[in-house]
């Protein structure tokens, strides 16, 4: 067992998909909002078996929002959680078009999920910030409309641009204008790549995109020279091996090239994507990559400080994180 205080830092979760069944069934209900009655397998689990289906679910868990307290509650429920797993950072995904799915305004979503962050800060000492996130499968019109919003809303917090959903619709070309627009603004970017598709999708990513990291991004795995490739540039990945076993991206832990990649001398990070749909969680994440890669505790903190690093804050507040780790190594 590692100590459950050794720091850790998370740059790849999405909020909506950090809602534990038990708490969208209370916001629902205060909500009177009735969630489709099979997006649970039991009190706790969520239904789905495979991409498809899990984007669903996730979809359908987060119809229980509708204001900006909903956004509050499931953003300080998700931090406080996490401070409890010894994090001391995390950078949450939010993706403006599920909150409009659910009536929400742009700036409501980021008034609630603002407040959560000082909240949380207040009660725990964990610093949360935002990715605003635009969906792939919903087309280059709704992410260009997403970047607009995040532009023409600044926020302290709300700290860069990303793109989750399904890899297998439209290329990245067609979300340039969008990256480019918010990059241009000067604000660092990610996207998820590379976890159903294989390594030449990562890097046409890289090329098309202004991104410093890339979501999962473990397919770069099968291809040597793409890998030296995002060496060399100095590409950071957001691997999420919880979430990759459960989705079936590999069948187990043993497959998995989290210790190769690091090996070779790739930049990676521990995250657990979508935790309550995975049975996961940040402590659980760096607790298996012990297990599981043979991480030792001096490996697990150099990974915290290279999240913390390709954090999307300014240089002063990435010294304040590093300097808690620093000294958690002196005192431990
Ligand atoms: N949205 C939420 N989880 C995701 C994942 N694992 N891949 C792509 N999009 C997502
Ligand atoms: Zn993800």
């Amino acid at each position: 067992m590692i100590p459950k205080d050794l720091p850790k830092a998370e740059l790849h979760c999405h909020l909506e998909g950090t809602i534990p069944p038990s708490l969208a069934r209370k916001i629902a209900k205060r909500n009177n909002i009735k969630l489709n009655s099979d997006l649970f397998e039991n009190e706790d689990t969520y239904a789905w078996d495979d991409f498809a289906s899990f984007l669903e679910a996730y979809d359908a868990a987060s119809l229980c929002l509708r204001n900006s307290t909903d956004y509050r509650d499931i953003t300080y429920d998700y931090l406080a959680k996490c401070a409890a797993e010894g994090a001391i950072y995390i950078e949450v995904f939010t993706s403006p078009d599920h909150a409009a799915e659910c009536g929400i305004s742009y700036n409501e979503h980021v008034r609630g999920v603002a407040q959560a962050f000082d909240n949380a800060e207040r009660d725990y000492g964990i610093i949360g910030r935002a990715i605003v996130t635009c969906v792939r499968h919903l087309g280059p019109e709704r992410a260009l409309s997403v970047a607009d919003s995040f532009l023409e809303n600044p926020h302290p917090y709300f700290v860069g641009f990303g793109m989750g959903g399904d890899e297998g619709h439209m290329t990245f070309e067609d979300f340039k204008p969008a990256f480019d627009k918010v990059a241009k603004a000067g604000y660092p970017c990610t996207t998820h790549a590379g976890e159903h598709f294989g390594p030449e999708t990562i890097l046409d990513a890289i090329e098309k995109l202004p991104v410093s990291r890339i979501g999962h991004g473990v397919r770069i795995s099968e291809d040597e020279n793409a890998v030296k490739e995002i060496i060399k540039k100095g590409i950071v990945l957001e691997i999420c091996p919880g979430s990759n076993v459960s989705l079936g991206v590999y069948k187990k832990y043993s497959e998995h090239p989290f210790p190769y990649l690091r090996n070779c001398g790739c930049k990676v990070t521990l995250n657990s994507d979508d935790p309550p749909f995975f049975h996961t969680n940040i402590g659980k994440e760096y607790e298996d990559a012990h297990t599981n890669f043979g991480l030792t505790i001096d490996n697990l903190l150099d990974i915290t400080r290279t999240a913390i690093n390709a954090a999307f804050i300014k240089d002063y507040e990435k010294k304040r994180l590093q300097a808690k780790v620093d000294s958690w190594k002196k005192s431990g």
